[in-house]
């Protein structure tokens, strides 16, 4: 029962059911534009090649039907070495276009991933709330990749394969008009196979990009998860969950090569007819006008024909995959920045730190309101603790202040300036946040440490990490500051992890400090440390601290949240003294 319910889950598919829409496909034409010269180009390059492999087949009807009749060796000679040139040259010529459609190409691909990492980096939390982080991964790495191929290789190659198969038409009519109709009336058969299966081609197609990106949702999580996992002995579970999505990733494969697979056959099965045709009409002497040199040169055309033809196929297939790709890549860049600059927003001046919520009622979905008609005032410099309950929405509170969402009812203003009317870096970048799940990134731990202030000399760092006590165990690892810091710092304990992430904040020097259960992980000695560090860098920052531990923040003007609002409002002493819910909480970790 868990199980399927969790595969199902992970089995939502996305809907790529949309019909063929042409307006991707114009839209994209952006990022080729600029690329019209090479592709062009690189088109007349095909072009010459295509006429010069078609010019080959000539030579073996021309020595068959002359030369090896009149027994002229040195004809023959000049006809093998042309030919030598000729197909070198194709070579050559081919090798000139590839390289000119992969560079377009991989820039294409660079300039999709340029704008979608942008627009990524601007979406609000709501939306990586609502998504598996494993589908947006899929569109910027492998959908990229075939929209990108097919943009600078398929649409050339398209026009090319038309022009091919063009070409082979006069070439053949001028060999033999007979022969060629007689290869043109299989077309019908070919057409009405094509128009058979191309509906469910499609579907298999979508069925499985929308397996691979399951799997990869599900690949991601499990990733995350591993820890989680292997402590509660999940393996075989999640074993299974992730088995079950490999072979849907495999049927549907299956099933998406069993149909396209059946393309070859058909085709090999019209041509080997066509060529059938020909040799019985030569045997049966029924068209007494062609030459058995004619009839050679036909049959290399005859095998020339259906390729464009089978190419036309796979391109049409990659075309309805492209749009469909476009249409989730769009999808990702039309997301709308809801929390944006609004117009005529201003920089916010240098604060001096005086935060107002008025009247604040949020909710993250419609309807289900986590704060409703809060107000909290916090003066210039002072430091202000957030206790409650879990799920009373503290993180809520300084999540607002810093417009990671944005609020449904009052204001939030900071020295009078509402943070929605001022730049939103303006106003992130005056707040220093350490958040409730400490992120390091890969690289150093002075990288790290340095990761909000990038022009922060080495003192500054040292000077940083010294004031919050991490100075000491960072020392002690073999290679000091320099140490790398692997997969989320997942080589560090929760503590030192903290630490680094206090320096870090400590450093961008903000004037408003939010802390979120940013001491939780360390110990208690540690902590008194730290909090001397902490008090001499509070002073003249107006800081927002959330504490399970009420020992770190005595010293601090405490707010208790609950019911949507703050309850209770005063010093340590006053909130004892009022022996209100407060109290209940004191009294209840003192025992
Ligand atoms: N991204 C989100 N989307 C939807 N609901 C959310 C989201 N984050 C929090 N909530 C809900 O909002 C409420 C307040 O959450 P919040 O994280 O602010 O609590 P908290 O007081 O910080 O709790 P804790 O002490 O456990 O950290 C909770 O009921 C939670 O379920
Ligand atoms: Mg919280």
């Amino acid at each position: 029962m868990d199980i399927k319910k969790k595969r199902n889950k992970f089995n939502v598919d996305e809907e790529l059911e949309s019909p063929f829409d042409s307006t991707h496909l114009k839209r994209s034409f952006k990022y080729i534009k600029r690329y019209g010269k090479s592709l062009i180009f690189a088109l007349l390059l095909s072009v010459v090649s295509t006429i010069l492999s078609l010019i080959t087949p000539q030579f073996s009807g021309l020595v068959v039907d002359k030369y090896i009749p009149a027994g002229n060796i040195r004809g023959l000679f000049v006809m093998a070495a042309c030919f030598v040139v000729i197909v070198a040259l194709i070579i050559l010529i081919n090798r000139w276009r590839v390289l000119i459609t992969t560079r377009v190409g991989q820039t294409i691909i660079s300039e999709i991933r340029h704008d979608l990492f942008e627009h990524l980096q601007k979406l609000p939390f709501d939306y990586y709330d609502t998504r598996p982080h494993g589908k947006i991964l899929v569109r910027v790495v492998n959908y990229v990749n075939s929209v990108a191929d097919f943009l600078s290789n398929g649409i050339v190659n398209i026009i090319l394969e038309l022009f091919s198969l063009m070409a082979i038409i006069v070439f053949m009519f001028i060999t033999s008009p007979k022969l060629t109709l007689l290869t043109l009336a299989t077309m019908p058969v070919f057409v009405i196979f094509i128009v058979l299966i191309k509906s469910p081609q499609r579907r298999a197609r979508q069925k499985l990009s929308n397996k691979n990106s399951n799997i990869n949702a599900y690949l991601h999580e499990s990733i995350n998860g591993m820890k989680v996992t292997q402590s509660f002995d999940r393996e075989e579970v999640n074993y299974g969950i992730y088995s079950g999505l490999a072979q849907d990733v495999r049927n549907a494969w299956m099933k998406s090569v069993l149909i396209s697979g059946t393309i070859w056959p058909v085709i090999g099965l019209l041509s080997d007819t066509v060529k059938l045709g020909i040799y019985y009409s030569a045997a049966a002497n029924i068209f007494a006008d062609i030459s058995l040199g004619t009839i050679l040169t036909f049959i290399g055309y005859v095998f020339r024909f259906w390729m464009p033809i089978q190419m036309l196929g796979n391109l049409y297939n990659n075309l309805i995959n492209t749009t469909a790709y476009l249409e989730r890549i769009f999808e990702v860049l039309d997301e709308p920045i809801s929390i944006d600059d609004h117009e005529g927003a201003t920089a916010l001046p240098e604060v001096k730190g005086r935060v107002e919520f008025r009247d604040v009622t949020f909710a993250y979905e419609k309807g289900v309101n986590v704060l409703e008609h809060l107000n909290l005032c916090a003066e210039p410099g002072e430091s202000i603790a957030l206790v409650g309950p879990t799920g009373a929405g503290k993180s809520t509170v300084v999540s607002l202040l810093a417009r990671f969402y944005d609020i449904q009812e009052g204001s939030i203003t900071i020295d009078g300036h509402s943070i929605y009317d001022v730049k939103i870096s303006s106003l992130r970048s005056q707040m220093g946040m350490m958040l409730q799940d400490t992120f390091l990134f890969t690289g150093t731990i002075m990288d790290n440490i340095r990761y909000g202030r990038l022009d922060a000399t080495d003192e500054e760092v040292y000077e940083a990490a010294r004031a919050v006590h991490a100075d000491d165990f960072i020392s002690q690892l073999p290679d000091g500051y320099h140490t790398e810091v692997k997969e989320r710092g997942s080589s560090l304990s929760a503590g030192q992890r903290q630490l680094i992430s206090f320096a870090r904040t400590l450093l961008a020097d903000p004037r408003i400090l939010i802390l979120d259960e940013a001491t939780s992980a360390i110990d208690t000695k540690t902590e008194l440390l730290v909090q001397q560090g902490l008090q001499a860098l509070l002073k003249g920052r107006t800081s927002f601290i959330i504490a399970h531990r009420l020992s770190t923040i005595k010293n601090c003007r405490i707010l208790y949240v609950a019911d949507k609002q703050i309850v209770e409002n005063g010093t340590h002493d006053e909130l004892l003294a009022l022996h209100g819910r407060y109290y209940d909480l004191y009294t209840a970790q003192l025992d």
